[in-house]
């Protein structure tokens, strides 16, 4: 693309759109162009923050416009595929909010559409690009670390007004974080605890690199939080909450070692003052989402995570909705 924004129509200007993405964009190449909300308060409340030059009545009217190359929807799940499909074949690139779609079907949808049509399609797995989450990737590449040999997640998180809400919107994190650091699950198995209607998920996994890893995903617990522990040959990284990381290493083996506290290295963000990085919209990821998408529509790139990715998770959450009692298997070339 030989101009230097994206010119972008927005969809959705509810909770999410308005505290994390619309704010997101300014650090961004990216001008928005038209907001849409079917609440049209919402609508103009955005326009008049985040500095929209027009109103949309509706989605449909947005995605034919001539002057948009990007349309970002944040609404419904139902939303992202009716949403990011039209605009994909009206020639629009689309950033849409986690899930993709509401249901597998949904997000093979948008993956055939995004094939057919050669447009982007980024998928809102904004952990990816969190401040601690990124540098335990990039610690995970150094030689020091190893070979990756198996993973923990945990993200639980209050109760959810039903089962497929409690994955859709939730445990669609965890899948894809873990699939992050440890590329593509191969097996996976579920142990179910089922209270008071809310669920919680004990998965064991074998991923294609012959790593294996246990998540689990809870909406039986009272707080949001998270933990990742990614064991490599050599060292062990621990992501606790977002905001502590540690590095444990070893340098030699044997049982009556004793472990130096120059073993362990930790880095935890300064939150103490102002400080661009720490703002939550980059240490959360939302920053980092943003730009991606926009310098990889400018540059013709294709963003990452994509289609594939949200199909990736989503034949997940179908498994855990519908037969979490039997074994998945998952062929690693999926059938198209
Ligand atoms: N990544 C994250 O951290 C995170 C956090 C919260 C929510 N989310 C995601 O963001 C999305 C929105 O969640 P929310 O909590 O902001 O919901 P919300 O209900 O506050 O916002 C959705 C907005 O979409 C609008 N909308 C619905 N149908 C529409 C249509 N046909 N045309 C135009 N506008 C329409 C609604 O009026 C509403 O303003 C969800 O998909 C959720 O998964 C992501």
């Amino acid at each position: 693309m030989s101009q230097s924004l994206v010119r972008v129509g927005f969809v959705g200007c509810g909770y999410h759109a308005s505290l994390n993405i619309l704010p997101s964009l300014r650090f961004a190449p990216i001008e928005l162009v038209a907001v849409c909300d079917l609440n049209r308060g919402r609508a103009e409340q955005a326009a008049r923050r985040f500095g929209a030059k027009e109103i949309v009545p509706t989605a449909n009217d947005l995605v034919s416009r001539k002057d948009i190359d990007a349309v970002f929807v944040v609404g419904p799940p139902s939303l992202h595929t009716s949403v990011a499909i039209s605009a994909m074949r009206a020639g629009k690139h689309v950033f849409m909010e986690k899930p993709s779609g509401d249901n597998l079907v949904q997000a093979r949808q948008i993956q055939q559409t995004a094939r057919e049509t050669g447009r982007a399609c980024m998928i809102g797995f904004m952990k990816r690009f969190a401040d601690t989450y990124s540098r335990a990737k990039t610690l995970m590449s150094e030689t020091a670390f190893g070979h990756p040999t198996h993973i923990f997640g945990r993200y639980g998180h209050w109760n959810m007004n039903c089962l497929h809400d409690h994955l859709v919107y939730m445990s669609v994190h965890l899948i894809d974080l873990v699939r992050f650091f440890m590329g593509d699950y191969a097996r996976l198995t579920a142990e179910v605890n089922i209270r008071n209607g809310q669920y919680s998920f004990a998965i064991s996994a074998r991923f294609d690199s012959g790593a294996v890893g246990n998540l689990v995903s809870t909406a039986q617990q009272p707080r949001v939080q998270e933990r990742v522990e990614i064991t490599g040959e050599r060292q062990l990284i621990v992501v606790d909450n977002l905001v502590n990381l540690e590095i444990h290493s070893s340098s030699c083996n044997g049982l009556d070692r004793n472990i130096e506290l120059s073993d362990i290295q930790t880095y935890r963000p300064d939150f103490s003052i102002p400080n661009l990085n720490q703002n939550n919209l980059w240490f959360q990821g939302y920053a980092g989402e943003v730009i991606h998408f926009a310098e990889s529509v400018l540059a013709g790139r294709s963003p990452v995570p994509n289609a594939d990715d949200g199909v990736a998770v989503m034949r997940i959450v179908d498994w855990l909705e519908h037969d979490p009692t039997h074994p998945l298997e998952l062929p690693q070339v999926e059938e198209s």
